[in-house]
């Protein structure tokens, strides 16, 4: 083992990506390959955004708006919010680190569920944080006793995704109020909203409805989902004028790159195109559910733009079966080996995975 890197950075493993869809082309030699792997939205940005690019006078040689003054402006249109309240990051992902850095130090203490976005873990043990990775409940859905529960003295961060990736689970709005109400007032609560334009269920609620709430609320959205914009890495948070300042004090001058920010000012101003793109994303999420249900296997509700299903054997071999058959999914850790996390993707993109998944489950060398 090197001792190039700090030690508790040996404590890392690198994050594993959705295979990249160049990546199994190259290795299998499969030409035809459909990749579910990342939760992307299959329709991708509005047209408005490439028309945006075309008509900006991109000046490649200058470097980007580092206060993403037109980004932040239309964002604070659309939240009805002073733009002081918006921090723009080089995608959501930036800001979880940023903001473990900038909120607590060695020792202090995280909360966040188990199994969830995994940065919230990354992000922690680079800071040397202390945290508690707080179980699901059987049912799969965050459970607010618990993670109350895990706060201690020395918390000072807690991370819920919601939905949460990777069980498409929810904290209802009730559960949601509940939490924000009862963490104490030390606690930075973090609430990662990536997929809420995908939540359709009538007891959920965005916590940007909630901040009179609570002072001490960061909401993380990024525009890699529903807008289409995974590629050009935007993303940003909506707190205090006084959080979003200190963000500010370690932020990296030009974090995000003028591509993003006029294609996420366009794909913002084109809500039709959004609302089209997830409406067909909701509708094929109920039916690759009712198909995998039909097929006689457990499936999580979902409220992102994902599936969880289980498949009832080891998910790393089914991910590798379906590899070979061109489809690229998510296998799960501990404790979800058996289950497999599926994009909802375009109808004959789901339709694939359906066959492919049938076909390896009766072929199945496990
Ligand atoms: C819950 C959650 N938060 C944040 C991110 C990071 O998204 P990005 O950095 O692309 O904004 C993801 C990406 O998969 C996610 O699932």
């Amino acid at each position: 083992m090197s001792d190039l890197a700090a030690p508790h950075i040996l404590a890392l493993t690198a994050y594993e990506p959705g295979k990249p869809e160049d990546e199994l082309r190259r290795e299998l030699g499969i030409d035809d390959v459909v990749k579910l792997a990342s939760n992307e939205n299959p329709y991708g940005p509005s047209p408005k955004v490439v028309e945006a690019l075309r008509a900006s006078s991109l000046q490649l040689e200058r470097y980007p708006d580092p206060r993403g003054y037109e980004l932040r402006e239309a964002l604070a249109a659309h939240h009805g919010v002073p733009s002081e309240q918006l921090c723009l990051g080089n995608g959501s992902n930036e800001l979880i680190d940023l903001i473990c850095r900038v909120f607590a130090s060695r020792g202090d203490h995280a909360v966040f569920g188990h199994p969830s976005f995994p940065c919230y873990r990354i992000g922690s043990v680079a800071q040397e944080l202390r945290f508690t990775a707080v179980p699901l409940r059987d049912d799969l859905h965050w459970n607010v006793d618990d993670l109350l529960d895990a706060v201690t003295p020395e918390t000072k961060l807690l991370f819920v995704s919601n939905p949460n990736n990777p069980t498409g689970g929810y904290v209802t709005k009730r559960e949601l109020e509940r939490l924000l109400r009862s963490l104490p007032d030390r606690v930075l609560a973090v609430i990662d909203e990536a997929y809420v334009e995908y939540a359709d269920a009538e007891d959920f609620a965005p916590a940007t409805e909630l901040r009179h709430m609570r002072e001490r609320l960061a909401i993380l959205r990024t525009f890699s989902k529903a807008y289409g914009l995974a590629a050009l890495r935007v993303g940003y948070v909506l707190g205090t004028k006084e959080l979003v300042f200190d963000l500010n004090r370690l932020r990296a001058p030009f974090n995000v790159g003028t591509l993003g920010q006029v294609a996420a000012k366009a794909a913002l101003g084109d809500q039709p195109h959004l609302r089209t793109s997830v409406e067909a994303t909701v509708r094929d999420r109920r039916k690759l559910a009712e198909s995998l249900d039909a097929a006689g296997l457990r499936v999580a509700p979902s409220q992102g733009n994902f599936v969880l299903v289980d498949v009832e054997k080891p998910g790393r071999a089914v991910y590798e079966d379906l590899l070979r058959e061109g489809v690229i999914v998510r296998a799960m850790g501990p404790p979800l080996q058996s289950w497999i996390r599926v994009t909802v993707g375009k109808p004959e993109e789901n339709e694939r995975f359906l066959h492919s998944l049938e076909r390896v489950l009766k072929g199945s060398r496990v």
